[in-house]
């Protein structure tokens, strides 16, 4: 097995406001926990409101009220022999390995380019404070070398975001993220906002990109069909659980949680002529959420333990591993 670089064990948070005079607690991440290997691509789907992106925080070591850990933790495996604690790293620590060893790509990242700066003007706010000591004439070089490989011109760096296309900015952003080649790219719906051809290339030149700088890629989006594409393995969120993970073959041939196959079946095929199923119900609250198994309220096959216990990842026949009673 191929060396584990970031793990989350047991994670449990919520926002937790007060507005007028009410307190109010959405659990948001439920008993998470994953374990991400050197190289990978490792792919989050769900619903959106699911907490994909607050997992994501926790992972990169940003949490901040009103967003609260109740249990669990997050050890990052950068030094071997010396796993760091992100929910308890000092501040100095996370600076230590922000960019050069964890990079965080936002999600709605390409709109938050400052509007007056000039492109090569943020990779000076954001990267080369963590480039060492290099000569400011070597990093403009290295981050047109690095543009070049995202086929972005070296005339970009003198330009405006809004003198870019919405996929430039995009490509942009990656290559901010990917700079200083940290460890793991954290990357949340980086092509949401893009249209299907546009989505293909930057997508295609990510996964080149990984191949040559061999970081390990954490990718959210909802979008089943850019995670056969991309991820070597995919975890399902649903309602803050991860209710089934495994290899992205087993996930897409063997789905074995009543969720991920409702998921999967209703992924649109060419010349499909049967109507696609629906789930009956929303998906719960968070600030309320459901005893038991947070799907059970819209499962199809749920029986009365679902509704008093919340089941826990069991490897499947299939090769998955799925938050299921009944799974297999
Ligand atoms: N700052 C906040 N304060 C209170 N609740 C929040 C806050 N941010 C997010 N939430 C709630 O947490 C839940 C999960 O949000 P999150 O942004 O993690 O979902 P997501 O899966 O990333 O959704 P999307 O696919 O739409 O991006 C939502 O119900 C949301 O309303
Ligand atoms: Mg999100």
């Amino acid at each position: 097995m191929t060396e584990e670089i970031l793990r989350s064990t047991g994670l449990r948070a919520s926002y937790i406001t007060h507005l007028f005079g009410m307190n109010r607690e959405v659990k948001v991440v439920d008993d998470v926990s994953l374990s991400i290997r050197k190289n990978e691509v490792f792919g989050i789907a769900g619903e959106s409101g699911c907490g994909k992106t607050t997992l994501l925080k926790l992972i990169a070591g940003f949490c901040r009220p009103p967003l609260k850990v109740q249990s669990g933790s997050v050890e990052f495996m950068g030094d071997p022999g010396k796993p760091l604690s992100l929910l308890e790293a000092t501040d100095e620590e996370l600076y230590g390995i922000r960019w050069r060893q964890i990079s965080y790509i936002m999600q709605g990242s390409m709109n938050v380019l400052n509007p007056v700066r000039r492109i090569y003007k943020s990779f000076i706010d954001f990267a080369y404070p963590h480039m060492g000591r290099m000569a400011e004439k070597d990093f403009r070089d290295s981050v047109t070398a690095h543009l070049d490989k995202l086929r972005l011109g070296k005339e970009v760096l003198d330009s405006y975001p809004h003198e870019l296309s919405g996929g430039m900015r995009q490509r942009v952003t990656i290559g901010l993220a990917t700079i200083c080649s940290p460890s793991i790219i954290i990357a949340d719906e980086p092509t949401t906002a893009l249209d299907v051809v546009v989505q293909r290339e930057t997508l295609g030149l990510m996964k080149r990109l990984q191949r040559e700088l061999g970081h390990t890629i954490i990718l959210v989006t909802h979008d089943l069909a850019v995670h056969a594409n991309m991820a070597d393995r995919i975890a399902i969120m649903y309602a803050g659980t991860i209710a089934e993970e495994g290899s992205t073959k087993d996930i897409f041939e063997a789905p074995a949680h009543p969720y991920t196959q409702h998921l999967i079946r209703s992924l649109p095929h060419i010349g499909d002529k049967e109507r696609k199923g629906y789930l009956k119900g929303a998906p719960p609250n968070l600030a309320d959420p459901p005893a038991g198994c947070r799907f059970h309220p819209r499962c199809p096959i749920a029986i009365a333990r679902c509704a008093q216990e919340a089941p826990s990842l069991k490897a499947c026949s299939g090769g998955t591993r799925a938050a299921c009673f009944l799974a297999d």
